[in-house]
């Protein structure tokens, strides 16, 4: 089968694929990359968001073939449990994490807006989370821990 590569979390590795149509999602799930998470598998609700050359993608209707050469980054690019991500640390700390589930497409698209806009308004953090499911928190204090961040990126990151 056909060998692809690309930068993963920073990290050039090589992937066969497992059919011609494999989907990006079942290769990083395949290869271990388990944080990316199976929904709905037909673009609808997010949690298989990944970045792939800074835009997100659902990964789950992606085909992997379209990654050769490309840059991704998976939730295990962001925090550690000792080391959080700061979006990471904003969420639980706004106590927006329940079940989990959508939560790495949550941080994953979180990111990618905060990489373009580090301090983005009202309008500009519905827009960007548009796409991403929650079936448990409202998404409000989602929302809240996200403006949270923008206001820490405006004062510096403090
Ligand atoms: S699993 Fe990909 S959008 Fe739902
Ligand atoms: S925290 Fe459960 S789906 Fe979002």
């Amino acid at each position: 089968m056909k060998k692809i590569s690309f930068t993963l979390n920073g990290e050039e590795k090589e992937f066969v694929l497992d059919s011609a149509d494999e989907k990006l999602l079942n290769l990083l799930r395949r290869y271990g990359y388990k944080g990316t998470k199976w929904g709905c598998g037909e673009g609808a609700c997010g949690t298989c968001t990944v970045i792939l050359n800074g835009k997100t993608v659902y990964s789950c209707i992606t085909y992997a073939f379209l990654a050769e050469g490309s840059e991704i980054w998976t939730i295990e690019g962001m925090g550690t449990r000792k080391n959080p991500h700061p979006i990471q640390k904003a969420l639980v700390k706004e106590g927006a994490v329940q079940c989990g589930y959508c939560i790495p497409g949550m941080v994953l698209s979180a990111k990618a807006m905060f990489d373009k806009i580090p301090s983005p308004n009202d309008l500009e953090i519905r827009e960007y989370m548009d796409g991403n499911l929650c079936r448990c928190t409202g998404y409000e204090k989602i929302y809240t821990a996200l403006k949270k961040v923008a206001e820490s990126n405006a004062e510096g990151g403090k």
